[in-house]
């Protein structure tokens, strides 16, 4: 079990492109009992309604969606290089279809009971604001439903406050 740090949000350096977008997050969610966890390389961090936000975009087909949708909280966790094959299996492979954590060599850690995995050097703790899903009518560009949503599987949009920021 690592040892990490709470650090004050006003400290942090986060550059969201790279961070998200090319060394990706993996978002976590669930109980003590049962949690699910998923790679992610879309969101965003930003300030809404008063508040530090994290946002991810969730398609209705991940497993994770489900203990997104029935849990207050979930965490976003960041990683260093050498877990990029770690990533990759829990971008590839459902939970539906056995033990992501066992199978990628990643382990479920807890804060306030809030899981992350403990291998991530940086973690987001999120608690819920909104979820929307993103329909069809929302678009104003023609492109994106056929670039993006051919088969249907629309993201839903998860805002959430950031309630702690974990470092090592
Ligand atoms: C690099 C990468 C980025 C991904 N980003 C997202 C994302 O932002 N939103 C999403 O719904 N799926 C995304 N996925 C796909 C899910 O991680 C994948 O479907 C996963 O197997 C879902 O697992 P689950 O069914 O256990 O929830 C991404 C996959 C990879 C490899």
């Amino acid at each position: 079990m690592h040892t990490f740090e709470t650090i004050p949000i006003d400290l942090v350096e986060f550059n969201p492109f790279t961070k998200i977008g090319k060394e990706w997050g993996v978002v976590t969610a669930g109980t003590k009992t049962k949690a699910n966890a998923m790679t992610i390389s879309w969101g965003g961090v930003g300030v809404l309604w008063g508040k530090n936000v994290v946002f991810v975009f969730i398609r209705d087909s991940r497993y994770t969606k489900e203990f997104m949708d029935r849990n207050e909280f979930f965490s976003v966790s960041f990683f260093s290089k050498e877990y990029r094959a770690a990533l990759n299996y829990l971008g590839s492979h459902s939970g539906r279809d056995g033990d992501k954590f066992a199978e990628s060599g990643l382990t479920p850690a807890y804060r306030h009971s809030i899981p992350y995995i403990d291998e991530g050097n940086f973690i987001l703790l999120c608690s819920k604001l909104s979820a929307t899903r993103i329909t069809e009518d929302s678009f104003l560009k023609s492109n994106l439903k056929e670039k993006w949503y051919q088969d249907g599987d629309m993201h839903t949009m998860y805002i959430a406050e950031i309630i702690d920021v974990l470092a090592r």
